[in-house]
């Protein structure tokens, strides 16, 4: 079954604020999570991501350049982790950022997110760099990338 990703409509402010809220369910130690007003104010494409009839997670991408993005908050819902989702879902955003013309794909990941940076390395991706204190002191990251075919 296909993992279909539905924007969600970021100028509304009941599906702002739900992105909100499921982003500080799952990302509580992220020191820099976006306000209702940020997510309204745009530049962020968010998705909910749907199986059969159920969203199993989110995802989204920020366009940097015409032809780079950067693919941000790929989650899975608790209760669906562990089954390849996280590969399918990060290969759907992947998906849509190439239909939408984009030729490099890049994200940072959380160097203690063994998950994920395991999920981007298996789909081509390559390390290219390492950020200490990033986001914020104490946040040390990766960036990740790769280049489309
Ligand atoms: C990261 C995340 C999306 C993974 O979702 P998932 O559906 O459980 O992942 P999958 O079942 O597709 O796992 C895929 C691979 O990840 C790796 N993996 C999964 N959990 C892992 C862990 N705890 N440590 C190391 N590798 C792990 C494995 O290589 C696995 O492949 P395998 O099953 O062939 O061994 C999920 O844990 C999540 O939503 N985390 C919170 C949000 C987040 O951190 N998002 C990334 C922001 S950059």
């Amino acid at each position: 079954m296909t993992i279909n990703l539905i924007p969600y409509d970021t100028q509304n402010h009941a599906e702002a604020s739900e992105l909100a809220a499921v982003l500080s369910q799952y990302y509580p130690t992220s020191p820099w999570l976006p306000s209702v007003e940020k997510i309204m104010q745009g530049g962020t494409a968010y998705f909910r991501a749907i199986l059969g009839d159920e969203q199993i997670g989110i995802t989204g991408y920020v366009s940097k350049t015409p032809t780079l993005a950067e693919t941000v908050k790929t989650t899975i819902f608790s209760a669906h982790r562990g089954r390849g989702l996280g590969q399918r879902l990060s290969q759907a955003i992947e998906d849509e950022c190439r239909r939408r013309g984009i030729r490099k794909v890049m994200t940072t990941i959380f160097s203690s997110n063994h998950a994920m940076i395991a999920i981007k390395l298996k789909q081509g991706y390559t390390i290219e760099g390492y950020h200490r204190d990033h986001e914020a002191p104490g946040f040390h990251e990766y960036s990740l990338g790769k280049v489309l075919s």
